[in-house]
């Protein structure tokens, strides 16, 4: 197909999908945002491979600058990794990791820049802006992972999963377990499965009003 022919096909796609839908309506409002909570407890029902990859599937879509996905995820599935895991995870999250059927370990690789013809393919010569400058790729890397690891937990919810998202742990011991010799670095902690709401301790905490910390200028 032509450049100028896949351009069309494109817009077209565009047009289509937006004449299909409008918005989410209020059941799947509530599914991603406004009744979804963080779980700290399991039923006992498990989450496949499958379904893993259909989150995955949903989350890589969502938009990252120069489209360079730095986010890198290892699901910890197995008792023996799971215990490698938690043993850098803080107290207090310990017994839920261990419950959860998945915990995935949300990350980034700092390298991400050698890939750049693969997902920028336009502009390939943003990668020399990275490759002598560690510190940027480092700080951009993190930034646009972290957009990705939000965009996973909603995909996890959209796939019907309960999320439940940790940072109380020990990065520098779970990159040293992990993804000891390479450029991967962890953010956060993300236990997958089915929330038991006995694990729930309270009602939904104070959110922020549009007026306390928005501005329209
Ligand atoms: C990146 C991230 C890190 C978090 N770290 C922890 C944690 O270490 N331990 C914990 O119990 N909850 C943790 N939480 C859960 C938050 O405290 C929770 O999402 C917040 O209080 C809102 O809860 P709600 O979504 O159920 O209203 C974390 C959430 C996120 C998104």
């Amino acid at each position: 197909m032509s450049d100028d022919a896949a351009l069309e096909v494109a817009r077209a796609k565009i047009e289509d999908y937006r004449n299909r839908i409008q918005s989410l309506d209020g059941n799947s409002r509530d599914l991603l945002f406004c009744e979804a909570r963080n779980h700290n407890w399991w039923q006992d029902r498990d989450v496949s491979d499958d379904q893993l990859q259909e989150a995955f599937e949903l989350a890589r879509m969502g938009p990252t600058s120069a489209n360079t996905q730095p986010m890198r995820i290892t699901f910890v599935r197995t008792k023996e990794a799971k215990e490698r895991l938690n043993t850098h995870v803080n107290g207090p999250n310990q017994n839920k990791t261990m419950l959860a059927p998945v915990t995935a370990i949300v990350a980034y690789d700092n390298t991400f820049f050698t890939d750049f013809s693969k997902f920028n393919p336009i502009r390939p010569e943003m990668a020399d802006r990275f490759s002598g400058n560690a510190e940027m790729a480092e700080s951009f890397s993190r930034i646009q992972a972290i957009l990705q690891g939000g965009y996973f937990i909603m995909a996890l919810r959209a796939v019907g999963l309960d999320v439940g998202a940790m940072g109380g742990f020990n990065n520098a011991g779970v990159d040293e377990e992990f993804f000891s010799g390479t450029a991967v670095k962890s953010i956060f902690l993300c236990n997958i499965g089915y929330g038991d709401v006995s694990g729930i301790k309270g009602p939904r905490l104070y959110r922020y009003g549009f007026e306390e910390v928005c501005e329209i200028v």
